[in-house]
């Protein structure tokens, strides 16, 4: 029925994002966040503290979610969530809330896979924001992901390359970590780039054939250049911050842009839609605005909101597949791998 309302309230557990959405055919009306600070402590995730932080924030999170919705739970058409990948105790407290509520409202359950969501972000109602035409590039580049998709159709997508070690948001991160700044890091070291000399010092590119990513020669040769530098100046960092920060995020751009430059070419596809916490990036925003007047490229890149981890995005894919009545077993089990 056409003029059916759909209800989809997602639920989205994979890392360290407690995250519920409430979504009316395809457009967000809410999307709640509980952002685990814990971490900060730890200078990166803890997947034991992030799994019992879930527990505790899943049931206020999914609530919030439909008292801002305006939704009771009766209204609802479908559960979605996140089946993976991620951290198999994160998923696990997601997948077993909805499998539970579903089971409880007797609707049907939506199994997600959270890279799919990143891409399909581009596809929520939202103004302002157009949805990209297919086939185009996804490129995903957050803490946990680096990945480039060439999408054909919603569920018709293909890896065509990816990172063989640590995430590009890691990069930032750890960098950030080498010169004592908080975690994450990736949003300092971008506001310091802006205010220094991008090529003030020079880091090797990694040599990685075709499409895939390599960012953990890159850190470690942050790592040496620092040690090196202390040891003749043991001021350098702080006399130097805002050029080593321009010079790191200079590389990094390079080496995105390398990539993307080389899947453009090889696929003939210049429509690409970025997304995860990184898009955020002013200089990684500003080299796909040149790439549209140098190399014909249309780009698109998402609400701040829908590109960090988000059950928004979890909803929008549990639309898509609701309407093609897609649904999960009260049997599915998380996969902390899960391939697109
Ligand atoms: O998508 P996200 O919120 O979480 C996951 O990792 O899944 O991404 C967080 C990552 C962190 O590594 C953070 O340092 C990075 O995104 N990040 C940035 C910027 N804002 C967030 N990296 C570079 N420039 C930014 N402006
Ligand atoms: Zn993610």
């Amino acid at each position: 029925m056409a003029s059916q309302n759909i209800y989809i309230l997602a639920i989205e557990s994979s890392c360290d994002d407690t995250a519920a959405s409430v979504m009316l055919n395809g457009k967000i009306l809410s999307n709640v966040v509980a952002t685990q600070s814990i971490h900060e402590a730890y200078g990166g995730v803890v997947p034991e503290l992030a799994s019992r932080a879930h527990q505790q924030n899943i049931v206020p999170v999914v609530d919030q979610a439909l008292t801002k919705a305006n939704v009771d739970k009766s209204q609802l058409s479908a559960i979605a969530f996140t089946r993976g990948p991620g951290l198999m105790g994160s998923l696990l407290v997601g997948t077993s809330f909805a499998k539970s509520l579903a089971y409880g409202l007797n609707i049907p359950l939506i199994d997600v896979n959270h890279m799919q969501a990143h891409i399909l972000a581009h596809f929520i109602d939202e103004d302002g924001f157009e949805k990209p035409v297919f086939p185009f590039l996804g490129m995903t580049i957050s803490g946990g992901h680096t990945q480039i998709v060439k999408v054909n159709h919603y569920f018709d997508m293909e890896v065509i390359g990816e990172t063989i070690d640590d995430a590009v948001g890691e990069a930032y991160d750890k960098s950030g970590k080498i010169l004592g700044l908080g975690y994450p890091a990736g949003p300092e070291i971008d506001r310091r780039a802006q205010l220094g000399n991008p090529k003030a010092y020079k880091f090797t590119k990694p040599k990685v054939k075709g499409l895939n990513f390599s960012f953990s020669g890159f850190k470690t040769a942050v790592l040496y250049f620092i040690q090196r530098e202390l040891k003749a100046n043991p001021n350098f960092i702080e006399e130097n911050l805002n050029d080593i920060c321009a010079s790191i995020q200079y590389t990094i751009i390079g080496i995105l842009m390398d990539k993307l430059k080389l899947a453009t070419q090889q696929t003939d596809i210049k429509h690409i839609a970025i997304g995860g916490g990184v898009s955020a990036n002013s200089g990684i925003r500003q080299a796909l605005k040149n790439g549209e007047s140098k190399f014909g490229w249309t780009t698109y890149i998402p609400k701040f909101e829908f590109t960090t981890d988000n059950a928004a995005m979890i909803a929008i894919v549990g639309y898509l597949k609701y309407l093609e009545a897609d649904y999960a077993e009260q049997n599915v089990m998380a996969s902390a791998r899960l391939k697109i």
